[in-house]
Formats: structure tokens, sequence, C-alpha cells
């Protein structure tokens, strides 16, 4: 069922949690996903890059969109997740998405004020809430790689904030998205100043391969909505690889499909019962 961004993540924030927003790149992932979601009765944000729907088919995840809304029973959020190319990010607001992640973070910060507030006036129209970044988090995003260019500024945040009006904000705070090379090192004061100057709910992005018990002490910081993209994808892979050696003379993409939506679905509900979302419908 459709719910709202900004509704389930001051809930969460009200009662302590995180509500998980995991990436799909095809059918089996977002089975996982959802299937993940009803059976620990948790809210969840559905997500699907610029890069992912241009793989899958733009056309094909608006429709895929609105019905993975429509028949799962926990609260969904469909969200389109670093949205660049501008046109795009409002024809996802025009097809049944809920929210709409606008990242600029590599622009100006005036550039990246200017953008956000031209997406949100869009957005609005629709119904539709917004998420922008401010601060970049770096690593591997789909088919862009870039260097982590430093920690959100307290100040920008709070500024950043005020000037845009957006639903969430997405900050760097040490993680990385992809997978990790080296240490990772969570700023938690960072989290701490930002969220005890910000009303708006705080978004963790990167955060595959980071310590469990490190998202946790950044829940209780304040963050809201944890981003897990590359985790899930590793699980899918995993369980192909292994179906397919197991299963020499397999061919039936139906078969190793079950084992790729019980991969990605048991990886789900590891991080959905970390961030304590379970049982929270
Ligand atoms: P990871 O792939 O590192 O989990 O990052 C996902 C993400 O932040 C998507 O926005």
């Amino acid at each position: 069922m459709k719910t709202s961004l900004k509704k389930e993540l001051l809930k969460a924030k009200k009662e302590g949690y995180a509500v998980p927003a995991f990436n799909f790149d095809n059918l089996e992932m977002a089975k996982g996903i959802l299937q993940a979601a009803e059976e620990t009765k948790s809210p969840v944000i559905l997500m699907v890059t610029e890069s992912a729907a241009k793989y899958m088919g733009v056309e094909y995840v608006f429709a895929l969109g609105k019905a993975f809304v429509e028949n799962t029973k926990v609260p969904v959020v469909l969200h389109w997740d670093h949205g660049f190319d501008i046109q795009l990010i409002k024809r996802a607001c025009e097809n049944g998405f809920t929210s709409v992640m606008l990242d600029a973070s590599k622009e100006t910060f005036e550039d990246n004020v200017k953008m956000t507030q031209e997406i949100v006036a869009h957005a609005k129209k629709f119904g539709v809430e917004v998420e922008s970044e401010i601060g970049h988090v770096g690593g591997k995003e789909d088919d862009r790689v870039s260097a982590n260019g430093g920690y959100t500024d307290i100040q920008e945040a709070i500024d950043f904030n005020k000037q845009t009006n957006i639903d969430a904000l997405a900050i760097a705070v040490g993680t990385a998205h992809g997978v990790y090379k080296g240490k990772i090192e969570l700023q938690f004061d960072i989290i701490d100043k930002i969220n005890k100057n910000v009303d708006t709910p705080l978004v963790l992005h990167g955060s595959s391969g980071v310590p469990l018990t490190d998202l946790q002490k950044a829940i209780k910081l304040g963050i809201t909505k944890i981003n897990i993209g590359t985790d899930l994808k590793q699980a899918n892979a995993n369980a192909l690889k292994n179906w397919l050696n197991t299963n020499e003379n397999g061919y039936d993409a139906r078969m190793f499909g079950k084992a790729s939506i019980e991969a990605v679905k048991n990886e789900a509900i590891i991080k959905i019962k970390a961030f304590g979302s379970n049982n929270k419908v």
C-alpha cells in the first residue's frame, strides 16, 4: 500500500528506528525486498536508481512500480534514487513515484539549492516528496564513480534545509557507495549536530558493508532512512552463482530466480531487524 516518505520517516524518528531503503535492479530483487517487508511487518522504501530504471526500461519501471505499491500489504514508498537527469526525475513525479531524489551534490551550493528548488516546485504539483543531498557521498553508485569529496558541513546543511523545503536530507558522514576498500569511520558527531539543528529527516547513503552496530548508533543519533544497494546485489549474485554451480544442467529461469528472491529476502530481513522497523505496521 502507498504511504508518504516523510510520514514514515517522522514516525521512525519518534519511535527510534530507521526505515530501510533498498535498491532493486530486476523483478527478483524487488520481490525479495517486498516479501521481506511483508514477512517482518515493516514499512519499506523501494528504490530504483536512474541507471537501473534505464536498464529495466523506464516505462516498464513506471508500470511495475505502481503494481508493487498496490499489491503489497505493508506501506511502500516508491522512490526514484540518485536522479541526475532533471527530465527523468520530473517524469517519475508524473508516473506514480511517491518520492524522488535529486543528486546535485557535486554542484556548487547555490546550484544545488536552485536545482533542488526546481524539483520541489514540480514534485509538489503531483503530491510527490523530495530528498536531496548536501555534501557528497562518493564511491561507486551504479555507473558513476567518484571520490568522497568530504563530509557535510553543518552550517551548509542547516542553510540548505531552510532554503529548499525538502522532505528528507541526505548527508555525507563517512560512508561510500559500493564495496568498501578501506576502514569505515562514521562521523557520529556530525550526525548528532545536524540532527539537533535540522528537523527534516536525515538519510544515510552507501550503508552496505557498514557494521550493523554502527548503523544502530547512527539511528540513535537521528538517521531515519538507511540506503542499502550493494549488500542485496551481492546476495543476489552469490545465490545465482551457487545455484548454477550446483545445478550444472539447470536452465529454467524460474528455478534460479527463486534462489535469487530468497537470498535477497533473507538479506533484507537481516537489515530490517537491525534497523528495528519490524512489527511497526
Ligand atoms: P550501497 O550500494 O553502498 O549500499 O549504497 C546504496 C545507496 O546509497 C543508494 O542510494
